[in-house]
């Protein structure tokens, strides 16, 4: 069951977000947070560094997975996910760095690198917290649409519409990388709390399926239905089609 946490606009969602975190961080110092990427979580984040500026959230024994990495891309890269978590959260609060972990987009041998991260995400006892957005097309980390739900760390191609929705960041579209490591539904769907943000009218369409719609790996966010305990905050734009309350 998803539990909906409606939020007025961006602003809103991302405080409700950081408060959400902040409270799982308070309740349990050394959480094993799993991270996101994307342009929905930036404010969170930065609410996230106020806080821990403040002093308000320690982040000393926190430990933090990330959900994906382009494959091809190092941690240099500026559109890599390492610099991205660097940049928005890591470098900011108290967090000790070899207590992050994002895949290794460096490493080509993907057999090896996902079943390294998988070893990792084992070896932390699994995730407290998963944070997520959501893909236009429902995909959930990089877990495109497919025939079935893949379960653990795995390469993926990116498909069309992914790659075009990415490649605004990017200096032209040739640039967006064609592969990615992505955590698997398995891994995620093993997180205590999962928690999915949403925010815009783009979002729109992707909210209402995966509120309204059937479980499907066609819609691979389908699946946090069979979650017993997901939040979704979503603003007025990201509902704005929904036909329930
Ligand atoms: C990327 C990431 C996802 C993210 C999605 C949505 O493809 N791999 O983890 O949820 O984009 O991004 P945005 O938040 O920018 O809409």
């Amino acid at each position: 069951m998803i539990k909906l946490v409606k939020a007025r606009d961006y602003k809103d969602m991302s405080r409700k977000a950081a408060n959400i975190i902040s409270a799982q961080v308070i309740l349990k110092p050394d959480s094993v947070l799993g991270l996101a990427t994307g342009s929905t979580p930036i404010g969170t984040y930065q609410t996230l560094q106020h806080w821990c500026e403040k002093g308000d959230l320690d982040f000393f024994h926190v430990k933090t997975v990330n959900l994906d990495e382009y494959v091809g891309l190092d941690g240099k890269h500026d559109q890599s996910y390492r610099y991205f978590m660097n940049q928005n959260l890591f470098n900011h609060v108290n967090i000790v760095p070899a207590n992050t972990h994002v895949p290794d987009g460096s490493n080509l041998d993907a057999e090896a690198e996902c079943e390294r991260y998988h070893e990792v995400i084992e070896s932390m006892g699994g995730i407290d917290l998963q944070l997520l957005g959501i893909g236009n097309n429902g995909h959930i980390g990089f877990n495109e649409p497919c025939e079935e739900f893949p379960v653990n760390t795995h390469k993926v191609e990116l498909t069309r519409s992914t790659i075009e929705a990415n490649s605004r960041l990017f200096d032209s579209i040739d640039d967006v990388p064609r592969y990615a490591y992505t955590m698997g539904i398995g891994e995620i769907m093993g997180a205590k709390t999962i928690l999915i943000l949403a925010s815009g009218k783009a979002k729109a369409p992707i909210i209402k399926e995966l509120l309204e719609g059937p479980v499907t790996p066609h819609v691979p966010a389908s699946i946090l239905k069979m979650h017993s305990n997901v939040i979704l905050i979503a603003d007025e734009d990201a509902r704005s089609l929904l036909t329930i309350e």
